[in-house]
């Protein structure tokens, strides 16, 4: 790995984690605010970062995906900020 993409994927870890992601059990506003942030980057097209994408064909992120990963990630943020309002799991 480059170190510009070391960089890269050490910045964005630091950032976003999911291997992280049980830490925010008890903090579903953290994890929701994270989700969407997903639903924002993906939509902008800021994430996966361009020159990743072209560099690593595996990692490219076509439109159908993007699509999909945007309202995973809203929907999630609904459902994991719900549950920290009325403290029950929110239905589907
Ligand atoms: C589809 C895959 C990806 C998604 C959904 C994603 C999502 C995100 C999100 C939501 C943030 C902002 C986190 C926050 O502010 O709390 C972020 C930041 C960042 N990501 Fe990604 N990311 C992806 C792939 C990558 C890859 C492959 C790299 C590196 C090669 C990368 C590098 C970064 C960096 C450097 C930041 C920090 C930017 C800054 O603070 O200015 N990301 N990413």
């Amino acid at each position: 790995m480059s170190w510009l993409i070391q960089h890269d994927v050490m910045a964005g870890r630091r950032r976003l984690n999911f291997s992280d992601w049980t830490d925010y059990a008890s903090d579903p506003e953290t994890a929701a605010q994270k989700l969407r942030k997903v639903a924002k980057a993906v939509t902008d097209g800021n994430m996966a970062p361009r020159y990743y994408q072209m560099l690593r064909p595996r990692a490219r992120v076509t439109s159908e995906e993007g699509a999909l990963i945007t309202r995973w990630a809203a929907d999630e943020a609904r459902r994991v900020s719900s549950q920290q309002s009325d403290g029950k799991e929110a239905s589907r």
